[in-house]
């Protein structure tokens, strides 16, 4: 196992019912240490920017208006195998399929507001952190 860091962004719809302390909880229950965390509101082509992979798709335009109506919390997440022990805490994609006591069981109200993000793999998770922090800001 390796120390890992991940970006973890808690979406409009948490953000909107109050619910980043209580899913801020069950990542540190998780063992993840949140050494970065801001509370920001993307414009648009910042949006598009980050959510680049997915330009082609017809969500495109639904996921990018939806990250950009209401603040989100953009946090790195770090821990012993960071980056799968985060997409374990949020569960799957889609809150119907997410297992028993996971973030989007809980809390997401559909594929689209799905009330978190977690990279995806490494070579993500260094473009994702770099997208919103300075190494100056990462404070293990
Ligand atoms: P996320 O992990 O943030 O990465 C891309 C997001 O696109 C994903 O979570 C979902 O919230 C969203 N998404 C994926 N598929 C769809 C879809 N069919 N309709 C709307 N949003 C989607």
């Amino acid at each position: 196992m390796a120390t890992e860091r991940t970006l973890s962004i808690i979406k409009p719809d948490a953000t909107k019912r109050n619910l980043t302390g209580i899913i801020n909880s069950k990542f540190e229950a998780a063992g993840l240490r949140i050494v970065a965390q801001k509370r920001i509101q993307m414009t648009k082509a910042q949006a598009g920017v980050f959510y680049a992979v997915h330009k082609e798709r017809p969500f495109f335009d639904e996921l990018t208006t939806f990250m950009t109506s209401e603040p989100v919390v953009v946090q790195v997440l770090e821990g012993e195998d960071a980056i799968l022990k985060n997409r374990e805490v949020m569960g799957a994609t889609n809150p119907a399929e997410a297992a028993d006591g996971t973030i989007r069981k809980e809390f997401a109200l559909s594929l689209g507001e799905n009330s978190v993000h977690g990279s995806d793999a490494p070579e993500t998770a260094a473009v994702e952190i770099a997208y919103f922090f300075s190494g100056l800001e990462l404070v293990g």
